[in-house]
């Protein structure tokens, strides 16, 4: 899969950005740039190595220069300096037709205004990418029913944009950007213009469409929710600076600065942190293990029950004592009763509910379904209360984790 490093990128707009950048590389703030020169800092000394197959989110305020570094990537916009390299050839240094080709058939865009033409058909406008690149009509409409279909916008082919809502005229934005299987999707805030119900939906979807298509997105948002919901990483920018990049629990537990500490303040935590983060160590027995075996070491049990497992850790079911009594020969396979486990990376919001309605803790689940550990109530308010080395050691308080708040970023750019 191809990986797309960004290399030391500069970009400064005005009349002599390369006298400018002499000034920037001195070490002059985009404020001070802009008083002496005239001259505005977009970007500062970008570098990012973003992997393939990964979703990669860019996430900072209005004016941080997120739209700027996304242009870049197809080159909409030319650096001041510095370059940007996938799988290992330089976008900057393509010629006319390389650019071409790059931009017809590697990479494509989702826009936040969904960028349909108005007196084209669903269809046509899921289809443009092909046509452009001269695919016959029908592989095209076929193409484009499909990923219509995808979309869950079967039965609109032959819809004006303006005949749909906003999200789904996103939906025909996405199949667009979809019908030509490029490797590289770039959504500059492709999902801020929906009303809030309708952009989670969108997030869910991304979601469960990256999880088959493992394509390089990279994704803008203004929005941490957003970025922490998308993204295996995610780069913190602030005024053309870059502030932190981590997966989304790097940046909610080991806020890098002030800055990036003000944003993860308010988030949260139950959306973020997975089951793996609260893990107590489990009680097992064997299914082979004996009857009577059993019955003496559930005995000296504090929770008088334990998890059934195979020779390889898989969950088979659950144990306890006053089910085992009265009986005394043979495994106690025939005496187990089915438990639902959760998965590792469930994240702890998705697993509440289950918690709070089960009479024992919740077996975890790795990828291959064996039993790593459980979680319990005080597990699991550990895990979310614990400081993890933010600098004020303000834990969440009850209200925090009960609705989703917005970012209370310290300062506006
Ligand atoms: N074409 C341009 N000419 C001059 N300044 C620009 C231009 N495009 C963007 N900028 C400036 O660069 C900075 C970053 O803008 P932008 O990338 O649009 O931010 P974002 O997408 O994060 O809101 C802002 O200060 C903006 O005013
Ligand atoms: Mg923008």
């Amino acid at each position: 899969m191809t990986t797309i490093s960004v290399e030391n990128i500069y970009k400064i707009f005005g009349r002599n950005p390369k006298r400018a950048l002499e000034e920037v590389k001195a070490g002059k703030d985009k404020e001070n740039l802009l008083a002496d020169t005239g001259h505005t800092l977009g970007l500062k000394d970008i570098s990012l190595e973003i992997e393939g197959g990964q979703t990669f989110v860019i996430m900072g305020l209005s004016g941080s220069g997120k739209s700027t570094l996304i242009r870049h990537f197809n080159r909409l916009i030319e650096p001041t300096s510095g370059d940007i390299k996938v799988g290992g050839k330089s976008v900057m240094s393509m010629s006319d037709t390389e650019l071409l080709d790059f931009r017809r058939h590697k990479i494509s865009m989702v826009f936040q205004r969904f960028g349909l033409l108005p007196h084209h058909t669903v269809i046509d406008n899921v289809a443009y990418g092909l046509q452009v690149q001269g695919v016959g009509k029908s592989e095209r409409e076929d193409k484009a029913r499909y990923w219509i279909d995808v979309v869950g916008l079967a039965g609109y082919e032959n819809s004006y944009p303006d005949q749909l809502s906003g999200g789904m005229q996103q939906r025909v934005g996405l199949a667009r950007a979809l019908c030509t299987d490029p490797e590289i999707l770039l959504m500059d805030e492709a999902f801020s213009a929906l009303d809030p119900l309708i952009r989670r939906e969108m997030q869910d979807q991304l979601i469960e469409l990256q999880a088959k298509l493992n394509k390089t997105i990279i994704f803008i948002t203004h929005d941490l929710d957003e970025a922490l919901r998308l993204g295996n990483r995610i780069a913190i920018l602030k005024d053309g600076v870059i502030q932190q990049v981590g997966t989304p629990q790097q940046i909610l537990l080991e806020p890098a600065n002030e800055y990036v500490n003000a944003f993860v303040q308010d988030i949260n935590r139950t959306k973020v942190l997975t089951a793996s983060l609260a893990l107590a160590p489990a009680n097992t027995l064997s299914s082979k293990t004996s009857v009577s075996d059993a019955l003496s070491q559930l005995s000296t049990n504090p929770d008088h029950y334990a998890y059934v497992v195979d020779d390889e850790q898989h969950l088979l079911g659950i144990v306890d004592e006053e089910g085992l009594r009265g009986s005394t020969s043979g495994s106690i396979e025939s005496h187990m009763r089915p438990i639902e486990g959760v998965h590792e990376t469930d994240v702890l919001d998705e697993v509440m509910e289950q918690l709070a309605h089960s009479d024992y803790h919740l077996p975890v689940l790795d990828g291959e379904e064996r039993l790593t550990g459980v979680l319990s109530a005080e597990s699991t308010i550990k895990a979310l209360t614990d400081d993890h080395g933010n600098s004020d050691g303000k834990a969440p308080s009850a209200t925090e984790m009960a609705e989703p708040s917005k970012p209370k970023p310290a300062e506006t750019a």
